[in-house]
């Protein structure tokens, strides 16, 4: 048991993502509730007062961000649910897409009342198929059920659900991208000011939140801020939805209580390290967050971590980030130059191109790492990989160039001597391994 829950709490059934599954759970109770007793700005200020942090990554609160719209100003305003989920180790909005998406659907009918959003989109990457196919059967069944249209549930209220497909881009799940993408231009991300709650979709005041925050709304509504802020920690409140995989033996999406021990969480509810190895380090919250490793100051081993807890501020503190939950373990005896390479070669597929220091430096970094791994490494090159990473942060638009470089340093921040023994030997002091192998018994 990893605490309380607040999204699994029903039991998984080949029909728990239907309408009348959701229904026999207390389906569309809250959105009835909201539309005959709520006004809009109850809502929001019900959402405030719950503290929830957004979960596509930045942990910025929610209720924070939807003050800005007037609902009362007159203009078209818009909401978007963001179901890119293009980090790599993250895949825990899909098991919502899966398993309830009707959650998603009554929090954003929730969200958009408050947010006076006659129409809502919901932006889901194009690889996803299963999640793709019961999102849109569930769109169908709420629309025949009344749940969306005009008129919903003879309230006055209206409001439109439209379901967009990415064409696989990361950048696009970068919330100026995505509505560049959805406007159907190229998914280049734009400078603010001004906000996207000020100029979003179309010029107009929108909204864009991951679909775990949304998929949390019905929920605060329904039990109230003040029940809310009773899971989790006081800085942390809720849960988060944990994607982990990599070197574990329990891989899989988990709902994990703010607060709960990240030893437990590791050793006992996932069964600990694969083969029975032992930690060498971990990525908290998809490769953009800071690798944590026994090494340095920033600690973090299989003894270490006894301590540590899984909310915002605790990794916060040690130099990371939750960000969006996606959890990569990986044992000893793993090849961090390697595995660098790999992340850097993403980063540079996936750069956008256009800002100069990212277009630039993520290929310069996936060359220099190319060359240190096959063995013709100068060693000048790792400063050289710690300035271009340096050098990125805060020069671009998005945030990709920067997460690129702060995951770089930390890599080389922690392991510096493994970059150093592959220049110098012109070999990986772990045989350049990623997978993780059993023991081999002595003969
Ligand atoms: C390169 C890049 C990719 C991103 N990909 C996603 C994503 O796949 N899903 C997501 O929810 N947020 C993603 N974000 C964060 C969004 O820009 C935005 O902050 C988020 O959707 C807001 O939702 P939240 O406040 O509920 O967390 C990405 C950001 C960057 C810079």
């Amino acid at each position: 048991m990893t605490g309380r829950k607040i999204l699994m709490n029903f039991e998984v059934t080949p029909d728990s993502h239907t309408l009348g599954a959701y229904l026999g759970r207390g389906g569309y109770q809250t959105i009835a509730k909201v539309l005959r007793e709520m006004k809009p700005e109850d809502v929001t200020k019900e959402i405030v007062a719950s503290g929830i942090q957004g979960r596509g990554g930045a942990a910025f609160p929610a209720g924070r961000k939807w003050q800005v719209v007037d609902p009362h100003d007159g203009q078209p305003h818009f909401l978007i649910a963001n179901a890119d989920e293009g980090e790599p180790g993250t895949f825990k909005d899909r098991w919502v897409l899966e398993h309830s998406p009707h959650t998603l659907l009554e929090s954003m009918l929730v969200a958009a009342y408050a947010l006076a959003a006659r129409h809502t989109f919901v932006y889901i990457r194009g690889e996803f198929d299963q999640p793709y196919t019961r999102l849109a059967a569930a769109v169908e069944e709420a629309y025949a059920a009344g749940y969306f249209g005009e008129n919903i549930l003879g309230s006055g209220f209206s409001c439109d659900v439209y379901v967009f497909r990415g064409a696989g881009a990361y950048v696009c799940g970068e919330a100026s991208s995505l509505l560049a993408s959805i406007e159907g231009s190229r998914g280049y991300p734009r400078n603010r000011p001004p906000r996207l709650t000020v100029k979003g979709l179309f010029q107009r005041p929108t909204v864009v939140n991951n679909v775990e925050t949304l998929s949390n709304l019905a929920w605060i509504i329904a039990h109230g801020a003040e029940e809310y802020r009773k899971v989790g920690t006081p800085k942390s409140p809720g849960t988060r939805l944990i994607s982990i995989s990599g070197h574990i033996q329990r891989p899989g999406v988990y709902e994990v209580e703010m607060g709960y021990s990240w030893a437990k969480f590791l050793h006992e509810d996932c069964g600990g390290v694969l083969h029975g190895r032992k930690l060498k380090a971990l990525i908290p919250g998809g490769i953009s967050s800071q690798v944590l490793t026994g090494h340095g100051a920033k600690v973090l081993t299989a003894d270490s971590v006894d301590s540590l807890l899984l909310d915002h501020q605790a990794l916060w503190d040690v130099g990371s980030s939750l960000g969006s939950g996606g959890m990569i373990a990986i044992a000893e005896g793993t090849c961090m130059v390697r595995l660098l390479q790999v992340m850097l070669r993403f980063y540079h597929h996936e750069s956008c191109g256009q800002c100069t220091p990212c277009r630039e430096g993520m290929g310069w970094a996936h060359r220099i790492i190319d060359r240190i791994v096959s063995g013709e490494g100068r060693p000048e090159d790792i400063d050289r990989l710690l300035h271009i990473s340096k050098f990125n942060d805060g020069t671009t638009i998005c945030g990709l160039g920067d997460a690129a470089g702060y995951a770089t340093i930390a890599f080389i921040e922690h392991f510096r001597d493994e970059f150093e023994y592959l220049i110098e030997h012109k070999r990986s002091k772990n045989d350049g391994r990623l997978e993780c192998l059993p023991e081999v018994a002595n003969a």
